[in-house]
């Protein structure tokens, strides 16, 4: 009898040590959670990226026509004097005669070509 209700304490006890280390496990899981959810917003791509490799990527990786190369300070240094408002209207009008009109992207809207521009910016200023 007694060695029964001895067992049952001990029981209860164990329980009782399981759903503190339950609770204190699960806020501890999910912070672990949260950090990779913040990396992958870290990781994510820039949204000129898609833009840019797909039609300036062409021009302004290898400087053809004496393009300004991505990520290319010395290049993009007078270009960015101009500030990014007057970058974007040349590339919506384009230079001639080696950019051409939207960096051939002529069915991108004015918000995606501001993006593409931005991106270029930030390799410049990213860049050490
Ligand atoms: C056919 C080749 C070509 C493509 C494609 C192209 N560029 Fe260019 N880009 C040039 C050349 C050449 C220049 C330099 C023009 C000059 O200064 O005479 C230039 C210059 C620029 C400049 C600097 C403008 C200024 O006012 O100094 C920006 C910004 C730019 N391009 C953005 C883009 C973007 C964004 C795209 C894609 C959407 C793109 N380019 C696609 C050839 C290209």
């Amino acid at each position: 009898m007694s060695s029964e209700s001895q067992k049952k304490t001990w029981l209860r006890c164990w329980r009782h040590c399981w759903c503190l280390t339950i609770l204190f496990l699960v806020p501890v899981l999910a912070s672990c959670a949260n950090d990779e959810s913040g990396d992958t917003v870290a990781e994510k791509e820039h949204p000129g990226k898609r833009i840019y490799t797909r039609y300036c990527f062409s021009c302004h990786q290898g400087g053809v026509a004496g393009s300004p190369v991505l990520g290319d300070k010395e290049a993009w240094a007078p270009r960015l004097a101009k500030g990014r408002k007057a970058l974007v209207k040349s590339t919506l009008d384009g230079i001639p005669p080696g950019m051409p009109i939207m960096g051939l992207c002529l069915r991108c809207t004015e918000d995606e070509i501001r993006d593409a521009v931005d991106y270029m910016l930030e390799a410049v200023a990213e860049e050490k």
